[in-house]
């Protein structure tokens, strides 16, 4: 496993909700990288690595990583699982492109739809998505003879599956399951770290803003913000208001701003008939490393302009509100 802060760090890392201040000022992105690289050599000697980019800054720092440090031996791919944001697929695609990294397109639209049919439950919506995950990657490793399964795992992920927190999607080991069952070994070299270090390495490795300063995204997506079951026309009414809201939030400079779909209905007004239709909450956060989070006092205007919009866009939605709840006792997300 990879140290990045010395003797003192691995100590603290055991440590939940530990001091952020102190953590800044002893991590260096130089170092890490140099570490990572070697470690990423030599764990994997004459295998072949696949990275599974979603786009998300800790996806891209590692795949640009392993790409680093072991060049023609990485397979790229992005798994289209059709839970990604309005444009995500191009977005990534375009991007590992630029960066030179080829990269295969997976269009697993049908078979994650399929996992979710009659799910309701959030930890066994969670459970399906990191399955299909897993069964999509390892049989596109086993087709490509594959050894290692690269992934973006931070030390939040780590932290909130071991304590029964929530299933993150991407750690396997440490809540009893053998990645080697899904057929290959995993290689996650930023799990002993926190965003705002993944943030300043993949500032260092000189990757585009876009990815380095990019708002945090589940690995499971729209599916952790349409509560219920998961269905093509439920996550298009949450893409669509995703869209709105990170549009009308971005000069806000917060965290994380989305929305969710609620599993229940309210009674509303369109075009003078009354109907019954969807209510979206907006989520708009501010934090520093997703451990903890404050919800953001929006200006009324704002709040207020993405209502209207939201429920005039969208012929379903008849309601909208906002999460005043900070993490704890909240989580980020709903689900
Ligand atoms: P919560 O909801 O636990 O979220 O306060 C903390 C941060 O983690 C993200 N998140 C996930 N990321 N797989 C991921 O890759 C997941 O299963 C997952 N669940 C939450 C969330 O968006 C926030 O940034």
């Amino acid at each position: 496993m990879l140290c990045l802060y010395g003797k003192a760090k691995k100590e603290k890392s055991e440590i939940p909700f530990y001091n952020l201040g102190e953590r800044k000022e002893m991590f260096s992105a130089k170092e890490f990288i140099e570490k990572a690289l070697e470690e990423i050599r030599e764990s994997v000697g004459e295998s072949r690595v696949i990275s599974a980019c979603s786009g998300g800054v800790d996806s891209t720092v590692t795949t640009f990583l392993v790409h680093k440090a072991v060049g023609k031996k990485l397979i790229a791919v992005f798994i289209d699982d059709g839970l990604r944001r309005e444009g995500e697929p191009e977005f990534v695609m375009q991007t590992l492109k630029d960066l030179g990294i080829k990269a295969k397109y997976i269009d697993a639209k049908k078979d994650f739809f399929e996992v979710f049919k009659g799910k309701t439950d959030a930890e066994d919506k969670r459970k399906a998505f990191r399955d299909k995950f897993y069964k999509t990657l390892g049989k596109t490793a086993k087709d490509e003879k594959i050894g290692f399964i690269a992934q973006g795992t931070i030390k939040p992920d780590v932290m909130e599956t071991v304590k029964g927190i929530k299933s993150q999607h991407n750690v396997l080991s440490q809540i009893g399951i053998n990645p080697e069952s899904y057929g290959y070994k995993i290689l996650e070299p930023l799990r002993e770290l926190f965003k705002p270090d993944v943030r300043k390495v993949a500032r260092e490795l000189g990757l585009p803003t876009e990815v380095s300063e990019r708002m945090p995204f589940p690995g499971p997506a729209l599916s952790l913000r349409v509560l219920g079951e998961v269905t093509p026309e439920r996550v298009a009414i949450v893409r669509k208001a995703t869209e709105i809201v990170e549009k009308e939030t971005k000069r806000l400079g917060t965290f994380q701003n989305f929305a969710v779909l609620h599993n229940d209905m309210a009674t509303g007004i369109k075009n003078g008939k009354r109907v019954y239709g969807n209510i979206i909450t907006l989520r708009i956060v501010e934090s520093e490393d997703a451990v903890t989070a404050k919800a953001k006092q929006v200006p009324y205007e704002i709040l207020m302009r993405i209502a209207k919009r939201i429920t005039e866009e969208n012929p379903t939605v008849v309601r909208c509100l906002y999460d005043l709840t900070d993490k704890p006792p909240s989580t980020i997300e709903f689900e």
